[in-house]
């Protein structure tokens, strides 16, 4: 059964996350939906929602500590509060973006492990890495688990190409067969796919081997076409 993943990264407020995630929470009961469909809202948007179906709310992002002197950052005191059990680690924005490094990363993944988070674990190389051939961008996903206890019980594994997020070039479906099937033989977890995935290309993609479901950025932000996605992976 496939896994559908709406990473809001800095979009929708507390108040139209409310909204969103009220309404998915009611399709899935109502379309009996049984495939795990997550939500990452803002983290000014996690709340205690009213969950019947199977949908998680998870954290974009939180420091490894409870509490303390962290400027900006929120901690697990604050992912409590909600019930969050669920973070995403090592997207390539906090990577590439905000400048997170693998050991930092790997901090993180850790203390999130030991308090048993489900933890959605990102990889993916930037476009110069894929222009010089499939041995350097293997090695370079390789290099993003260094530190990564790959036999953690509650791990799910995102391949998201940096050069396909947000972008609208979405990978060619056999670049997904290769690097999905290279990372399935090493590493026998669930195996997401993201990278400008919307309704129109999820069905091909969601039938290509060893992709276990979707982690979907812009065009989840919008609740009917997220509703259409959820539709489209019932049946795979
Ligand atoms: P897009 O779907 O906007 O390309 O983003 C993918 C992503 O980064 C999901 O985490």
């Amino acid at each position: 059964m496939k896994i559908i993943a709406a990473n809001f990264k800095t979009n929708h407020t507390r108040k139209s996350t409310n909204i969103f995630v009220n309404n998915i929470n009611t399709f899935l009961e109502d379309e009996n939906i049984s495939n795990d469909v997550y939500i990452f809202p803002p983290a000014t948007a996690l709340d205690n929602f009213d969950i019947k179906s199977n949908l998680i709310v998870g954290a974009q992002n939180a420091y490894c500590v409870k509490n303390g002197s962290f400027t900006g950052e929120i901690g697990t005191e604050q992912l409590e509060e909600f019930d969050i059990k669920t973070i995403l680690i090592g997207h390539s924005e906090r990577r590439h973006v905000l400048g997170e490094s693998q050991k930092e990363i790997a901090l993180k993944y850790n203390y999130y492990k030991a308090l048993g988070y489900r933890i959605v674990y990102c990889v993916g190389e930037p476009l110069e890495v894929k222009q010089s051939g499939l041995t350097e961008t293997l090695g370079y996903i390789w290099e993003q688990f260094d530190g990564i206890d790959l036999d953690y019980d509650n791990l799910v594994l995102a391949y998201e190409p940096v050069w396909a997020i947000g972008t609208g070039v979405v990978a060619e479906i056999e670049d997904i067969r290769t690097i999905h099937k290279k990372i399935k033989k090493k590493i026998q977890k669930p195996l997401l796919y993201g990278g400008s995935v919307k309704p129109a290309n999820l069905s091909d993609i969601l039938d290509i081997p060893n992709v276990d479901g979707a982690l979907i950025g812009t065009a989840s932000w919008i609740e009917e076409d997220f509703k259409t996605m959820i539709k489209i992976s019932k049946d795979k």
